[in-house]
């Protein structure tokens, strides 16, 4: 790639369809508040939830090389959709022929790995967006590693409409959690974890949560990718030198950067300094 080769350390790239990877980078600065990050919303073109697995792909590598070229050595895909339909391929074609010392990780394997911890009877919920739950990602990532569990999955399509037009908290919300909540705790009644398996959902949590039994876990996936990027940085002392340290966030979107700005308060509660980027350029 033009230019990439003569930088060798940067901020740690996030990516997102929109701005549902605002909840896993806040939790990221939060338990690693010392590295500096550059967020890459699409805004633009999300939801991505219902578009197809080439568009998907391309869009997201797009992103990619864009993070890349802004100096980011390490970029996780903080998108459920991006890391179900573009991560592999990403990391086993375009890696080896744009970068091969840098990394781009995803959110399925982090969270198919901690599920084997919290979950007590092997029996798993996962709520995503149509192209997270017909990729059947998190059915493969959790056979792969717990064989015995038993997953059941619903795709919830409104719920990244009503989060990204706030209306999270409102009765229409009521409506959708019910019908979706409802539909996968019908698929199996020893069902003892549910995994909010998009990014927007978090928003949803309390609402999610007053509709399941008290005892049982609904997980957001901030938390353990966070741990996970930590573990990995442990592991790999050369990447973890390539990640500039100051503390520092800034914010890319394909849309308005006013829009993103007054939007983005939902998710992170704080004000964001965000540029306009064009990822087709
Ligand atoms: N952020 C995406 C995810 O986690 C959902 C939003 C979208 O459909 O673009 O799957």
């Amino acid at each position: 790639m033009k230019g990439s080769s003569e930088i060798n350390c940067g901020p740690i790239g996030v990516f997102d369809s929109g701005y549902g990877g605002l909840t896993i980078l806040r939790e990221l600065r939060r338990q690693l508040p010392q590295y500096d990050y550059l967020y890459l919303g699409d805004n633009a073109r999300a939801p991505y939830g219902t578009r197809s697995f080439d568009i998907v792909y391309e869009f997201t590598l797009q992103a990619v090389r864009t993070l890349f070229s802004r100096g980011c050595q390490l970029v996780i895909l903080a998108c459920n959709t991006a890391s179900a339909k573009a991560l592999r391929t990403i990391q086993q074609r375009d890696l080896p022929l744009i970068d091969p010392t840098r990394r781009v990780l995803g959110v399925i394997r982090p969270t198919a790995e901690a599920i084997g911890k919290i979950s007590a009877n092997g029996h798993v919920g996962v709520l995503g967006t149509q192209g997270t739950v017909n990729s059947r990602s998190y059915d493969m990532e959790i056979g792969k590693l717990y064989p015995d569990f038993t997953v059941n999955s619903e795709s919830a399509p409104m719920w990244v409409p009503l989060v990204e037009n706030n209306e999270a908290d409102g009765p229409g919300a009521d409506y959708f959690v019910d019908k979706y909540v409802g539909k996968l705790l019908a698929s199996d009644p020893d069902m003892d974890t549910i995994i909010l398996a998009c990014t927007h959902y978090p928003l949803l949590y309390p609402k999610i949560r007053s509709r399941v039994p008290e005892n049982m876990t609904v997980l957001r996936q901030g938390e353990i990718v966070a741990e996970s990027l930590d573990d990995y940085l442990r592991r790999h002392p050369e990447m973890e030198r390539r990640c500039t340290r100051g503390g520092s966030c800034e914010y890319l979107t394909t849309e308005n950067p006013d829009k993103f700005t007054d939007l983005a308060r939902l998710f992170l509660d704080t004000d964001v300094n965000v540029s306009h980027i064009d990822l087709n350029s």
